[in-house]
């Protein structure tokens, strides 16, 4: 059996990223996730980066590596990256996730209150609640 692995950080965007730079990250991110087979999220609010990753082990950690040197964010703070046997987003949505604006972001936040009994929900939650109460998209 594979085994299933969570990557889930926080990053600072690089200061001269532009929307156009941002909207091509995106678009770049749920392509090749979705084909890869990739589930999560990815936002970006508060000059931050806020990513939760999904999938097979080998893969998530080469994925890992090269996002880990991308030029476009720095200041990677990491909060998950374990092996996992109940992911969170594998049935979110059916693809890789983009949270673009305030009402995909309470999208998420309802999704992760549906299991209370989650810790990793939870505290996926608690995390995202800065860019909930603050958060500009
Ligand atoms: C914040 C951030 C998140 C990213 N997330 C992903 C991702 O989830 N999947 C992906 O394939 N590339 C992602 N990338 C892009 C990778 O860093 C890298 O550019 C891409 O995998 C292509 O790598 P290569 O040029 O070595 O082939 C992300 C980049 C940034 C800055």
């Amino acid at each position: 059996m594979k085994s299933l692995y969570t990557i889930c950080y926080i990053s600072k965007a690089a200061p001269e990223l532009k929307e156009q730079d941002i909207e091509e990250l995106f678009s770049y991110t749920s392509k090749a996730n979705n084909k890869n087979g990739v589930s999560g999220i990815l936002l970006h609010s508060l000059d931050n980066f806020f990513q939760v990753l999904e999938g097979n082990e080998k893969h998530l950690l080469q994925l890992f590596e090269r996002i880990k040197v991308d030029p476009r964010h720095g200041e990677m703070y990491e909060v998950y990256n374990k092996r996992t046997t109940h992911p969170v987003f594998e049935n979110y949505r059916s693809t890789f996730d983009i949270v673009k604006n305030s009402e995909d972001l309470k999208t998420l936040i309802a999704y992760l209150n549906v299991d209370k009994s989650n810790s990793t929900n939870n505290k996926l939650k608690r995390l995202l609640q800065p860019f909930d109460m603050l958060g500009e998209f």
